[in-house]
């Protein structure tokens, strides 16, 4: 009965958000109630659905630019069962989200128990185990290492995006190949340091998160990649900058002449600045959607005050969503923040391999 107790929550509080008529609200408990007393579940309409994941990002705990989450395009793919077909789909929503540099938040949504995108992101760079360290992306080590197993191969450079892969049911996953003029680069360069394009450096445009869940309602949708932007500092104070990401703290600061025998010549601290400063202004000058970790502080700020006038309170992740830079000059680091768990929401899920 969990699943009821779930449904009758979601239906009530999508009828009072969205100002509909309590009759109609009480007719479609009715029809929800006897629909899971014959099958066992229920289907959302496409309108309940759009709700669910738009409240769902709203209550993700962990995300710092929440304030746009009623912005969100929502395409509602839950008719396809064929992999070739939910290729297309995600290609789709590739085009669609990433709008020549234009990104526009969107979550595609496939049916609810039989699909999954094995993916951790739609995007992502493959990483490679070699006796001279890790090539690529170091988070991607078993994910590139099943691709291979699938039959994929990539060329062992850096920055190779890997291939989606698809599984309906049971069935064995199939591979595809996102054609080139689907991703979307931002190759980083500095406005004073001419050095730092020598370091070859890029990310891709769009953070498409395609190995999370999302529960609405007591229904769980297991795929349903979403994205928004990138805030700078995902990129330049996590990816390229983790030791055990792409580590580039030491090679830049040799650039900079810093002195890196010296913790306290604070060259990792320099360094991440002159990177950050190169992702923030490289994905400015190609036209492509960004937002600094102070700008979306104050963004958050103003979803809390939102939130509180709406009479919601807002849950939060503070670890998350404090940025990994500079934390303490946001508003976000002088107070505390509840981790409670409100549903509609976004979580992880076990890998599928
Ligand atoms: N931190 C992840 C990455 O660097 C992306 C998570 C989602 N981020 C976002 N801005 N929506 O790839």
């Amino acid at each position: 009965m969990i699943m009821l107790t779930e449904a009758q929550e979601f239906i009530r509080l999508y009828y009072i958000e969205t100002g509909k008529e309590e009759r109609e609200m009480v007719a479609r408990l009715e029809e929800i109630e006897d629909e899971i007393n014959r099958r066992g579940t229920y289907v959302h309409t496409s309108q309940e659905l759009e709700f669910g994941a738009k409240v769902a990002w709203r209550n993700s705990n962990k995300c710092i630019g929440r304030l746009f989450w009623q912005s969100l395009t929502v395409f509602d793919k839950r008719d396809l069962c064929k992999e070739e077909d939910i290729f297309e789909a995600l290609l789709d929503h590739i085009e669609y989200a990433t709008n020549a540099g234009r990104i526009r938040p969107t979550i595609t949504i496939f049916s609810s128990s039989d699909v999954r995108v094995w993916n951790h992101q739609l995007i992502r760079y493959a990483g490679y185990e070699t006796q001279g360290g890790v090539i690529g992306d170091s988070d991607s080590l078993a994910f590139t290492k099943v691709c291979e197993g699938l039959g994929w191969k990539g060329e062992g450079t850096n920055f190779d995006v890997l291939p989606l892969v698809i599984q309906v049911n049971n069935h064995p996953p199939k591979v595809f190949n996102v054609p080139d003029s689907y991703i979307l680069e931002v190759p980083f360069r500095h406005p004073e340091m001419d050095w730092f394009s020598d370091l070859q450096l890029k990310w891709y445009a769009v953070p498409m998160i395609s190995s999370m869940k999302l529960e609405v309602g007591g229904i769980t949708y297991g795929a349903a990649p979403f994205n928004g932007w990138y805030m700078g500092t995902e990129i330049g104070a996590r990816n390229l900058a983790d030791d055990y990401r792409y580590n580039m703290l030491p090679a830049i600061a040799e650039q900079m002449g810093l002195n890196t025998k010296s913790n306290a010549s604070l060259w990792k601290d320099r360094a991440l600045v002159e990177l950050n400063t190169a992702v923030l202004y490289s994905f400015k000058e190609d036209g492509v959607s960004i937002v600094d970790h102070h700008t979306a502080a104050h963004q958050f700020k103003k979803f809390e005050e939102i939130e509180r006038d709406a009479g919601r309170d807002v849950t939060g992740n503070w670890a998350w969503l404090i940025p990994p830079m500079s934390p303490a000059t946001t508003h976000i680091f002088q107070k505390p923040y509840n981790n409670e768990k409100v549903t509609p929401n976004y979580s992880y899920q076990p890998n599928p391999y």
